[in-house]
Formats: structure tokens, C-alpha cells, sequence
């Protein structure tokens, strides 16, 4: 039921501030401002190096933006690859280790035959999945469920969120189990998480100022996102999600890898979406911006007030998100205006956004 949307995925875009709120209640403990997994990780956590994660496409980019949070939060190095390579890399691993597979739909082949090769080495299997009754949550040792409900839309979105929602949560138990977080800073890193639903509706009620950029970015035939610490990987799965849904070419890269090839494709044509909000990398990827600027880019804006005004340069357009989204989980709130551009770019072209060409929503073969 699409309820009163036009499309499957608009509806899913629109429900994140619910999932997100329902996935984080599930995994925090509200009244006391803590995180309170409903599951033992049956693995000494204090005795971990690192963790493994594995997954495909979207599910992949929310392990990338997790590995920000696992370092920051729990001190614990991440070793991240996608399903496909890992399956056949052969890669070490290290004793009694913790490996972390993420699948919305749970039946992805090659994220299960990451599952099945880290399990014969002995790593403990923790699954972020949608599908409870999926192959992959009955073959895992511990299923953290993200609690989006049916994903229908082929491209991932509230599942997403939703992953990153569970992610943080799981950070944050780890760094305390570890002895890395005090009481003190969990609270304060839930109170900003607990903030993020009511962020992404703020974000969502900007909708009508994303239309007019997305007219602009139709035109477009290449398209690059750009963004530096967790809105790094943001950038590919906003690059993604325009790929998938207008066919239009694009791609994410980290702002700092600008001068090392990209910048020689910057011409006026070309738009560049940068994705900058108040975090301490600001005036980096301010920066970045500027050298897209001086050489006549078309630039657009993700990011907060205070990213404009720093920007001082002409952008072709800017989707402001408020100055209070700012923080580690700020990417949370950041995948809506990505999610929504792509929409928008691909209903304006008038392609079918629920059910993209070629593509199928569980990729249950190789
Ligand atoms: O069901 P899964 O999360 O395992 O699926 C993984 C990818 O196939 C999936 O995220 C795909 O990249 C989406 N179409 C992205 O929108």
C-alpha cells in the first residue's frame, strides 16, 4: 500500500523519522539515555582488535559510515569489504573475531557466502538484517533486526537509515563494553542520536526546496558527489541512488581525493554535489568546494548555513539543512536530501523509481 504517495519510494523516504525512531528505541534504553542491546554478543568484546564487516551496495555503504563510529566509539579497527571480493580474497581472520554482515533482505548470495566463510573460520556472525526469516539471520549467531519493515522500493533507503541506526547503537554498546565510553559520554552521544528523527522530518519538510536542483541535475549526463568522514561513503550511495533511478552517470568520491584525478573533469556541465555539514572537517571540504569554484564548476550545496556562508562562491544550488544537525550522526539525517534528490531527478525524467531497469531487489544469484 502506497498510501497517499505516489510511489513505494516515496512512501519509504517519507517513513524514515518512524523506522529510525522504532530501530532506536529497540536498542536504547529511552528513559535512562543509554544503549541496551536486547542481545549478548556471546564474544569477549574486551579481547577484540577488530572487527569484519561484509556486505553489498547500500548495505556496504552503511558499513563504511559505521567504521567511523567502531573506531571513534569502541577503539576497534575495521577490516570492511564488499561481499563479492571478500568471498574470494581468502582473508585471514583473526581468532574468535567478530564478524558483522548487513543485508536489508538477508538472501543477498554473496554477502551469505561471506557469512558461511567467515563462520568456517571461526568468526562469531552478527547480522543487521530487515528479514528476520531470511537465510542470513537463521544462519548468524546474533541477529540485530533493523526494524524498517517491508522494503519494497528496489533502491534501499529507510533500510539504510536504519542500519546506520543500529550501527551507532551497536558502537556505542562495544566502546562501553570496552571501557572506552564513560557513562557520561554515552549519554551524551544518545541524547544526540535519539535527536536524529526529528532531524531527518526537518530535513524531509526541505523537500520542496530539492525539486529545483533536481530539475538542474536532470540535464546533467555525469554527475559527482563529494564528502569527507562518514559523509564519504554518503557520497557513493548518493551517487548510487541517482545511478539506479535516473541512469544518470555519477559518482562518490572522498573531497580530499579531488586533486588526484577528478578535479580534470570539473567543467560548467558537470554537477558537483557536495555534502558538508558543521563538523570538524568543515573547512576541508569547504575548501575542496572552493577548488571546484575557481575552475567554474557547478556546484550544489548539501549542508548547513554556516557551509554556505563559508562556501562564499556561486553555487547553482543549495539544499540547507540546520545548523543543529552537526555531530557523528549527522550522515544519518544527510542520506534524506541525497535520497530525495534522486527521486526527484528520476520521477522529473519520468523512470519508473520503484522498479528500476535491470534491476531485481534481492540479489539472490552471483
Ligand atoms: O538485501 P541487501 O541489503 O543484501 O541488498 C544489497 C544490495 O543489493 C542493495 O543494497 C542494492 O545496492 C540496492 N539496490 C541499493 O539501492
Amino acid at each position: 500500500d502506497k498510501g497517499n504517495y505516489r510511489h513505494y519510494m516515496a512512501k519509504e523516504i517519507h517513513e524514515q523519522p518512524e523506522v529510525v525512531g522504532r530501530t532506536l528505541a529497540h536498542y536504547l534504553d529511552l528513559a535512562e539515555g543509554v544503549v541496551r542491546l536486547p542481545f549478548d554478543l556471546n564474544c569477549d568484546v574486551k579481547k577484540l582488535s577488530r572487527v569484519t564487516i561484509s556486505a553489498c551496495g547500500t548495505a556496504y555503504y552503511a558499513g563504511l559510515v559505521a567504521r567511523y563510529w567502531l573506531e571513534r566509539f569502541a577503539r576497534l579497527s575495521v577490516e570492511i569489504d564488499i561481499a563479492s571480493e571478500f568471498r574470494y580474497r581468502d582473508p585471514p581472520l583473526p581468532e574468535d573475531g567478530l564478524m558483522i554482515v548487513v543485508s536489508q533482505s538477508g538472501e543477498t548470495a554473496d554477502t551469505l557466502a561471506a557469512l558461511r566463510y567467515a563462520k568456517e573460520h571461526g568468526q562469531h556472525i552478527l547480522s543487521i538484517v530487515n528479514v528476520e526469516t531470511s537465510t542470513i539471520a537463521r544462519e548468524s549467531d546474533t541477529v540485530a533486526k533493523t526494524l524498517a519493515g517491508p522494503e519494497i522500493g528496489v533502491a534501499s533507503t529507510k533500510a539504510f537509515t536504519c542500519q546506520l541506526a543500529v550501527f551507532a547503537c551497536l558502537a556505542l554498546a562495544l566502546g562501553r563494553a570496552r571501557g572506552v565510553l564513560t557513562k557520561e559520554r554515552e549519554r551524551e552521544l544518545v541524547t544526540e542520536l535519539i535527536a536524529a528523527p526529528g532531524q531527518m522530518a526537518e530535513a524531509l519538510n526541505r523537500e520542496a526546496a530539492i525539486e529545483p536542483v533536481a530539475r538542474d541535475v536532470a540535464r546533467a549526463s555525469s554527475v559527482l558527489y563529494l564528502g569527507r568522514g562518514p559523509c564519504f561513503p554518503l557520497a557513493m550511495e548518493g551517487a548510487l541512488k541517482l545511478k539506479e533511478l535516473s541512469y544518470i552517470h555519477a559518482e562518490g568520491y572522498a573531497a580530499g581525493e579531488l586533486k588526484h584525478g577528478p578535479i580534470a573533469l570539473i567543467d560548467y556541465a558537470m554537477p558537483v554535489i557536495v555534502l558538508a555539514p558543521p563538523d570538524a572537517s568543515l573547512e576541508k571540504t569547504v575548501s575542496n568546494l572552493q577548488e571546484v569554484a575557481a575552475r567554474g564548476g557547478h556546484l550544489i550545496l548539501i549542508g548547513s548555513p554556516r557551509a554556505r556562508e563559508a562556501a562564499a562562491a556561486e553555487l547553482a544550488g543549495f539544499v540547507e539543512i540546520p545548523e543543529t544537525v552537526a555531530g557523528p550522526f549527522a550522515s544519518l539525517v544527510y542520506a534524506v536530501p541525497a535520497q530525495l534528490l534522486a527521486y526527484h531527478v528520476a520521477t522529473f525524467m519520468g523512470k519508473d523509481v520503484d522498479q528500476p531497469r535491470n534491476l531485481a531487489k534481492s540479489v539472490t544469484v552471483e
